[in-house]
């Protein structure tokens, strides 16, 4: 019997493009540049999965594009680069890859927190420019963790993990989420919840947002809900571009009401908004949250096992609903 024809969009780690090229006829993006909108469209027709990722968009059009993929198996958690309701409409099922990027995600939105407050990115520079002039008290003075309110827009997987490390830092736990959460990360969270976001907002020394991309949370952080933040704060980003207003943020953070903030991913990758570029007190970080080769990986095994699952008439593991 022939060989499933598979399109993987991106290079993945070399481990995971041989354990999945042992079992199916793959194509392998060989350039690593991000296809065009014709040539996913294209592929529609020529192949029977799709492997995509964040850096892909696979809208309405391009699922139009033919009828021989049946299976959209994401190499990422987050899927709303995926037009969903027109892959629904013609039967094509949608897969993704959750829990193996939990840590590393929740390892990095510290990393941006602790480079925030900490003022790193500054640091680096003076120094890499040669502008060091040397040990002082007053120097590059930041915030420090302990005893401060670590506010987190959304409580999944990736907000808690990021909440046990707070925790060990010794930052008090407050989220909001549309219900108080039902599930204890191994730590003891102590996490009150927060049924408004204004009023988390307004509670929160530094903000962490953790909430699904899409047109539901697109400038969720917009200007009204910077105001709410208090004076002097932080605001870390590890989960969409849009859902936050970069026009408004660069207010905040240009007008003093925010102390600083630490970006992960954009609106419009790999654009960054011009303004944050000329801003010294926000740290930009390209898209890094999964990034350790453990944890990419894990993904590729996830999609691996997605489409055996698949191919073999089994349940999908991870399949988007
Ligand atoms: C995801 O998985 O959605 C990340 O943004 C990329 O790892």
């Amino acid at each position: 019997m022939a060989k499933l024809r598979i399109l993987v969009t991106r290079r993945w780690p070399e481990a995971v493009e041989q354990e999945l090229a042992e079992d199916y006829d793959v194509t392998f993006n060989e350039s690593d540049k991000p296809l065009d909108q014709s040539t996913l469209a294209s592929a529609m027709n020529e192949y029977d999965v799709l492997c995509p990722t964040v850096s892909d968009r696979i809208d309405a059009d391009v699922i139009a594009g033919g009828d021989r993929v049946k299976l959209l198996a994401n190499y990422g958690v987050g899927f709303d680069h995926i037009a969903l309701e027109a892959a629904r409409a013609k039967g094509i099922a949608v897969t993704n890859t959750p829990g193996v990027l939990t840590d590393a995600t929740a390892d990095l939105t510290m990393t941006l927190l602790l480079m925030a407050t900490r003022r790193g990115g500054e640091g680096e520079r003076e120094v890499r420019a040669g502008q060091w002039t040397g040990w002082r008290p007053t120097h590059l003075l930041g915030s420090s963790l302990h005893g401060k309110v670590l506010g987190l827009v959304g409580f999944g997987r990736i907000a808690q993990a990021t909440a046990c490390r707070a925790r060990a830092f010794g930052m008090k736990i407050a989220y909001y989420g549309r219900h108080p959460a039902d599930s204890k990360c191994a730590c003891d969270l102590d996490a009150h919840f927060y049924p408004d976001l204004h009023a988390l907002l307004r509670a929160a020394d530094m903000v962490s947002l953790h909430v699904p991309g899409g047109t539901q949370t697109r400038h969720m952080i917009d200007a009204a809900a910077i105001k709410a933040m208090r004076e002097g704060a932080y605001l870390v980003n590890t989960a969409r571009g849009e859902v936050v207003d970069h026009e408004a943020l660069a207010d905040a953070l240009t007008g003093g009401h925010l102390a600083g903030a630490g970006l992960d991913v954009y609106p419009e990758e790999p654009k960054v908004p011009e303004r944050l570029l000329a801003l010294p007190n926000v740290v930009l970080l390209p898209h890094l949250g999964s990034a350790t080769r453990e944890t990419r990986e894990a993904m590729g095994r996830k999609v691996i096992a997605n489409i055996h699952a698949w191919a073999t008439g089994q349940n999908l593991p991870d399949a988007v609903s």
